[in-house]
């Protein structure tokens, strides 16, 4: 429950809802935004990111514990691998076992391809299993795909690459097709019809969702599709080189058994890299609402393979983290709640900025008011604001949070905290990776022959921020038209010879550097895990 302090807040927070209930808070202009993201957001914080000495995008800046990563051992220098002892020799191999990897898996198997997927922890532990509020498709009347893209367009700072922009919101309302015919449960009315909200800068209401567990709606529906088709998924063990063929092609990958720690070799005609996202790096300190394996390594795996990454200098921060209770601190508040009505509202009970700007923006505002401001709550492990959620039940009636957002009551109730009488509190929190791998619009890499991205290891889909229900809606476009390709394109491959001397290039690009680590990439786990295991 909350202390005597944040209590006193609440009375002030509930002395000024009434007035606030009538009222939208201005909208920031763009020049105001601007003025905003460049003192307040984490993104801009110099002293956080590192020169990248090595690789395609040596002289660029990443964050401080990416370019760690970039500059660390592969693990094969000193365990050495047989790649004539082949283990699994496959048409596609997808590594990564969440929404992407098992949507990329499904049409590589619908296209007649022998598939693999390959994932460091269960199939469904990822991301998409942790998202909630929806995933967006303008397929309702008064909406298009040109109205979505100029959304995402704007809300991403014009840096999303048009063709990979346009393919998202072009091939959305398919997508929610495909997953509706899969079994997805989308919330429905009573005649059937989809149901849609808001969320931060959209300009239509086409936020599709399965109440506040999407994601792991979605996931299961995925995962179900994979294990009834049969396709092969082995787990607990992690890609850590990508294998190339003589001609420099992308020719499979160097597996690590988790448990026993045994090498294997998997060799492919294609490859997708579908890991998924970072925050278990905890960038600047953030906490985060990733899953325990979002630790960046497909960006290891590619980049270490010679492909570039787009926009590795951007990363997104939830503007609703919880930020007390300490035991879920970083947990995902879903911005659904802020759709359904519920305003962000500061140590004084008032509304200090719209709810639903774009994420980098509502994060940054609420940073500020916590920061200079001096209007944050304080709490045990920092600080935040209030999210009003009372708010909701005022307008959409009673029962709506128990209806809408069934997951986050009990997630709040778990700790005495009934959200549909009290507000809650919230902090920014690591949430999403807008860089990663540079793709081209039919998804393969430009630089490695046969090596696909889909999710979010991919980067320049959204630009330099994402908007709300996009992350999903990219899993499933990206992800089946990966599969496609990949299983297309494996039909007129031959492999030869299997190497691994990029490995060895990297390791004289480093030394030529003058660059020395004691540590090894990708880390597949987050620093504070425990191995049982002795690592080597
Ligand atoms: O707020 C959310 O429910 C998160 C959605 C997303 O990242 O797309």
């Amino acid at each position: 429950m909350f202390t005597p302090e944040m209590m006193e807040s609440v009375k002030k927070v509930e002395a000024t809802r009434d007035e606030r209930m009538g009222m939208e808070p201005r909208r920031m202009t763009a020049e105001e935004k601007d003025e905003l993201l460049k003192a307040y957001h984490p993104d801009y914080r110099q002293e956080a990111f590192d020169e990248i000495k090595i690789g395609p995008n040596k002289g660029q800046k990443a964050p401080k514990e990416l370019v760690h990563l970039i500059h660390s051992n592969s693990r094969l220098l000193k365990d050495k691998i047989d790649l004539n002892k082949v283990d699994y020799d496959v048409d596609v191999l997808v590594i990564g076992g969440g929404g992407a990897g098992s949507s990329a898996a499904i049409e590589a198997h619908e296209a007649g391809a022998n598939v693999m997927i390959v994932t460091k922890l269960r199939i469904g532990d990822a991301n998409t299993m942790m998202a909630e509020g929806g995933i967006q498709a303008a397929d309702k009347e008064n909406d298009s795909p040109v109205q979505h893209y100029l959304d995402a367009f704007g809300g991403g700072h014009f840096a999303a690459r048009p063709e990979l922009l346009r393919r998202l919101v072009m091939e959305a309302p398919d997508a929610i097709k495909w997953l509706n015919d899969l079994g997805v449960m989308f919330d429905k009315d009573a005649e059937g019809n989809m149901i849609t909200t808001h969320g931060g800068g959209t300009s239509r209401k086409r936020m599709h969702a399965c109440k506040d567990y999407s994601g792991a709606e979605i996931m299961r529906t995925l995962r179900d599709e994979v294990i009834n088709r049969k396709i092969p998924v082995v787990e607990f063990t992690s890609a850590v080189e990508l294998i190339k063929d003589e001609n420099g092609h992308a020719a499979g990958a160097v597996l690590l058994n988790m448990e026993t720690g045994d090498y294997l070799v998997a060799k492919a005609k294609t490859v997708v890299i579908a890991t998924g996202g970072a925050g278990r790096m905890h960038y600047q300190g953030f906490p985060t609402s990733n899953h325990y394996g979002a630790t960046a390594d497909g960006l290891i795996l590619g980049y270490r393979a010679g492909a570039p990454l787009l926009y590795q200098d951007t990363i997104q921060y939830h503007p609703t983290g919880v930020a007390f209770p300490s035991q879920i601190f970083g947990a995902l508040v879903t911005e659904k709640v802020r759709s359904l009505g519920a305003m962000l509202v500061n140590v004084e009970g008032e509304a200090f900025m719209h709810p639903l700007e774009t994420r980098d923006v509502a994060a940054a505002s609420i940073i500020r008011e916590c920061s200079d401001r001096g209007k944050g709550v304080t709490t045990p492990l920092g600080s935040g604001v209030w999210l009003d959620t009372p708010m909701i039940e005022r307008i959409g009636g009673e029962g709506t949070i128990e209806k809408r957002i069934p997951a986050m009551l009990r997630m709040y109730m778990n700790y005495g905290i009934d959200m549909r009488k009290l507000p809650i509190l919230v902090y920014p929190t690591l949430h999403y990776q807008n860089g990663g791998l540079e793709i081209g619009g039919d998804g393969f890499t430009k630089v490695i022959d046969n090596l696909l991205v889909a999710g979010e290891a991919v980067g320049g889909i959204h630009g330099r921020n994402r908007l709300m229900g996009n992350s999903l809606l990219d899993i499933i476009v990206f992800g089946r038209n990966a599969g496609k390709a990949a299983a297309a394109k494996a039909k007129d491959i031959q492999i030869g010879n299997l190497s691994l001397k990029h490995v060895e290039e990297y390791a004289d690009e480093l030394k030529s550097a003058g660059i020395e680590s004691d540590d090894v990439s990708p880390l597949l786990l987050p620093k504070y895990a425990r191995h049982e295991r002795k690592e080597n």
